[in-house]
């Protein structure tokens, strides 16, 4: 089944949505990113209204590198906060080229199995935001929907 593809101006959303998106662009301002230069940064909505905020930290040795998306959902987990998450948006500043990234920035393979374990805590879906390269619009998904099958959930 094909879902329908959901994509909005920043006016279009509701005010916490664009203060959700708006978080995650400032935590790309947080990213460890010296070997790719592609600052990713992502802010989970808990449902009390309140944001906790990951960005990418990376390793030279390249393939340990943690994902903006893994950082915030481990470290809101270390919080005790995993299981009131509701939303998450991704954005992204950086020289990687839209070509290589895409128009919006999705997560990876394994960051969908990590929201995958987050929507398992939680007990309910968790709506997934991602803003384009260029910051103008939003693709709005959910986790679920982006790994259908997910392994052992
Ligand atoms: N990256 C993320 O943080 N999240 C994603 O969804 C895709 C990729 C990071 C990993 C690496 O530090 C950099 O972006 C380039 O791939």
């Amino acid at each position: 089944m094909s879902e329908a593809v959901i994509i909005q101006l920043l006016a279009e959303l509701t005010p916490s949505q664009r203060a959700l998106v708006e978080a995650a662009t400032a935590a790309t301002r947080s990213a460890y990113a010296p070997y790719s230069r592609f600052h990713v940064g992502a802010t989970l909505l808990f449902a009390d209204g309140s944001q906790h905020s990951g960005a990418n930290f990376e390793n030279v040795s390249y393939g340990l590198s943690l994902c903006a998306e893994t950082v915030a959902i481990a470290s809101a987990s270390a919080a005790g906060r995993l299981k009131d998450v509701v939303a998450i948006a991704i954005a992204a500043e950086g020289e990687l080229a839209a070509a290589v990234t895409g128009e919006f920035i999705a997560p990876c393979g394994r960051c969908r199995q990590v929201l995958a374990e987050a929507v398992s805590v939680c007990g309910h879906d968790i709506a997934v935001l991602m803003l384009s390269r260029d910051g103008l619009r939003v693709r709005s998904t959910t986790a679920r929907a982006l790994l259908p099958l997910a392994f052992g959930l």
